[in-house]
């Protein structure tokens, strides 16, 4: 469930957002005191914020302003009565993601809260690769239309946040969103989850069922895995797909839909097609489009700025201040094949996030998160020169030297069986400071 936090000084707002959000499945904290933003902020996580622009006693740009600034990844919405607009515009330029005017319809206020919802799930800042950028500008011209997507790749690459991204910027955004996976519901179950049935139509009917279909009616309907579909029933799919219209198991009534159909898989259709397995004329149907997500190691562009993305969300998940790669840390991220693609990342990013003490992650804080995988560095980039690897180690070994030894430079050369003068002349090429290495607290880009 999203959490959001509303923020305003009219209760009676507060009480009316409050109901209209908890009534679409939110979770909604109200707090009618801007000063207490920080604090409640700093206490638990929310998904979107919503701030009045003005409020007596206080500045809502700068309540915006220290939000931004500490919570770079958090989305601000700020409402503005009729006489504010400007201020709600020149909060856009500050960093909020938009603003609603009041009265505020519920519709506008729901699709707002969704998107800026579903932005903050993605890492689509600068830097990203040219590969990903081609994603973006497929679902931005695929949403609007109705056309049928096929969406393929590696596992873990990011297939369903494009169906929902897909979805959200389309205009079923208000309606539903129902996935089915194909591959995680025996045969027998699927074509009810699908179709459903009516009460007595085979031995455990005990009671009408409505398929996804139904439920996605006049929205999306995500099969994802669709790859690992009973070849019995793609058939029954493709009548659908070609029809618009099915019967529930157990009726012989029609009943007519409109719903649009997303597919993903990590498998090659085109192989089980040829091993007879999957129905060609079922392909065609779901591939009017394709979005292929190429897996992460072929988009190295797009490593730093999604390691900087999850590190910045779980350091705000564990309230640590985590500011930055090493340049080593970095470059081992970069390596590493991710054969489990940018799940894989995430989760290596988490347990950086929770064994890290430093505000800096060094290397050897990701070879120890990395300790379990499958260690596969790649092949396909040519791998470090001797000389540098070496140097790598060096300089990291004698940052955490000089760290555990609170900077004492006798006491680091002597524990390296170094000489003074040898310390610093590396201390100078690797531009580490005498001071520990650790960076002050604002030192955020
Ligand atoms: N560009 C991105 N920005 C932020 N998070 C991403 C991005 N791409 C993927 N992720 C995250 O990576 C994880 C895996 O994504 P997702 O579940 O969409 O992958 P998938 O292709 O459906 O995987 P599978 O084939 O295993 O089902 C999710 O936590 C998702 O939020
Ligand atoms: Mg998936």
């Amino acid at each position: 469930m999203n959490k959001i936090l509303v923020i305003d000084n009219d209760s009676a707002f507060l009480m009316a957002i409050k109901e209209t959000l908890e009534y679409n499945r939110y979770s909604v904290v109200t707090l009618s005191n801007p000063v207490q933003a920080q604090s409640v902020l700093a206490g638990q996580t929310f998904d979107c914020v919503l701030l009045d622009v003005a409020m007596p006693g206080i500045n809502g740009l700068e309540v915006l302003e220290r939000m931004v600034r500490e919570q770079p990844l958090l989305p601000v919405i700020m409402v503005s009565g009729e006489s504010t607009i400007s201020i709600a515009v020149e909060a856009i330029h500050r960093g909020a993601y938009d603003f609603l005017e009041k009265p505020i319809e519920t519709k506008r206020l729901l699709i707002t809260i969704k998107k800026a919802i579903e932005k903050k799930s993605w890492a689509i800042e600068k830097n990203i690769s040219s590969a990903l950028k081609k994603v973006w500008s497929d679902i931005k011209q695929l949403a609007v239309s109705n056309a049928k997507v096929l969406i393929t790749g590696e596992t873990g690459t990011g297939k369903e946040l494009v169906a929902r991204a897909l979805h959200h910027n389309s205009e079923r955004s208000g309606r539903r969103f129902e996935t089915l996976n194909c591959a995680s519901i025996p045969s027998e179950l699927m074509e009810s989850e699908l179709f459903g049935h009516v009460k007595g139509s085979f031995s455990g009917a005990i009671r009408d069922h409505t398929g996804k279909f139904e439920i996605a009616d006049g929205g999306t309907l995500f099969l994802d895995e669709i790859g690992d579909m009973d070849y019995r029933l793609q058939a029954k799919m493709l009548r659908v797909l070609q029809e618009g219209e099915f019967e529930k198991i157990g009726s012989n009534k029609s009943v007519r839909v409109d719903v649009r159909i997303i597919s993903a898989t990590n498998k090659n259709l085109r192989a089980l097609i040829d091993e007879g397995r999957f129905r060609e004329d079922l392909y065609h149907r779901i591939n009017v489009f394709e979005i292929n997500i190429p897996p992460l190691r072929h988009r190295k562009d797009d490593i730093r700025p999604l390691a900087e993305y999850f590190l910045a969300e779980w350091a705000q998940t564990y309230n640590k201040k985590l500011i930055r790669f090493s340049p080593q840390a970095l470059q081992i991220l970069q390596e590493y094949d991710w054969p489990g693609n940018v799940r894989e990342l995430k989760n290596v990013i988490h347990k950086i996030a929770v064994f890290a003490t430093e505000t800096t992650i060094s290397a050897s804080n990701v070879l120890r998160a990395l300790e379990n995988n499958p260690q596969r560095f790649s092949r396909e980039t040519p791998s470090m020169l001797l000389k540098d690897k070496v140097a790598m180690l060096e300089q990291e070994h004698i940052g955490n030297v000089l760290a555990a030894t609170g900077g004492k430079l006798n006491k680091t050369a002597e524990i390296l069986g170094i000489d003074r003068t040898t310390l610093f002349k590396k201390m100078k090429k690797y531009g580490i400071e005498k001071e520990v290495p650790n960076p002050p607290d604002d030192a955020t880009s």
